[in-house]
């Protein structure tokens, strides 16, 4: 009898747990799930506020005399191409900003044809994006990079893409 009652139990437990599992996946992705904590994380960010007055980025201080990035940040330690180790102007730094914020911003600047598309292709494709993510490696040593990796990171930017890049 108490086997029968358990495997009802179980059984019970089992399904709750799938329907439970199928509610969530439905759940609209939003970005402060999963992505603004990847966008906060200190490899993305001293390179987004790099050219910040208002952060004190490196351009204010250690790097303020240093112009040529390549003499440095060189293709055998970025494993970049020649000229794609350059750091973004002021206003793409959202160093402070909360999801909401962030999230508007990066999308601010997606006009044209398919947004989504240019998303994902940036997102899935920038091969600075892809350094912060599986490198880290700068002429001072290696920085640790963003937990997850890319393979976690193309996942979760495919399926807040496609289910409309929800700021909230
Ligand atoms: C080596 C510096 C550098 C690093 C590190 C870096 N970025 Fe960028 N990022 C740039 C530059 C430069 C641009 C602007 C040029 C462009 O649009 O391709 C940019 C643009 C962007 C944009 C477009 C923003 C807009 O307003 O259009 C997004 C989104 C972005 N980066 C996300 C990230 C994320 C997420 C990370 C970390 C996983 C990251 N970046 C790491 C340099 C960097
Ligand atoms: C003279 C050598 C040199 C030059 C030139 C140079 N850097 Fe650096 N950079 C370094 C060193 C060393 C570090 C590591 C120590 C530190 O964090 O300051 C570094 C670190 C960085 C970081 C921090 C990386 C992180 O994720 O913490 C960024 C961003 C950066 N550099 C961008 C640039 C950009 C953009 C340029 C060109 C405008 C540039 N660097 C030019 C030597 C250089």
């Amino acid at each position: 009898m108490r086997g029968v009652l358990l495997a009802v139990f179980l059984a019970g437990a089992t399904a709750l747990a799938t329907a439970l599992a199928t509610a969530l996946a439905t759940l609209p992705v939003k970005f402060g799930d999963a992505l603004n904590p990847k966008f906060h994380h200190p490899r993305c960010l001293q390179c987004h506020q790099f050219n910040s007055a208002r952060q004190q980025g490196r351009a204010y201080h250690s790097h303020s005399a240093r112009f040529l990035c390549d003499k440095c940040h060189s293709t055998n330690i970025t494993g970049l191409p020649r000229g794609e180790w350059i750091a973004p102007p002021e206003r793409m730094d959202w160093t402070d900003l909360n999801a909401r914020d962030t999230c508007l911003l990066i999308k601010r600047n997606l006009a044209g044809e398919d947004p989504a598309q240019k998303m994902l292709t940036h997102l899935l494709g920038d091969v600075r994006v892809r350094w912060a993510l599986d490198s880290g490696m700068t002429p001072g040593g290696r920085f640790p990079a963003v937990p997850g990796g890319y393979a976690e990171f193309a996942k979760q930017a495919q399926e807040w893409v496609e289910g409309g890049m929800l700021c909230e």
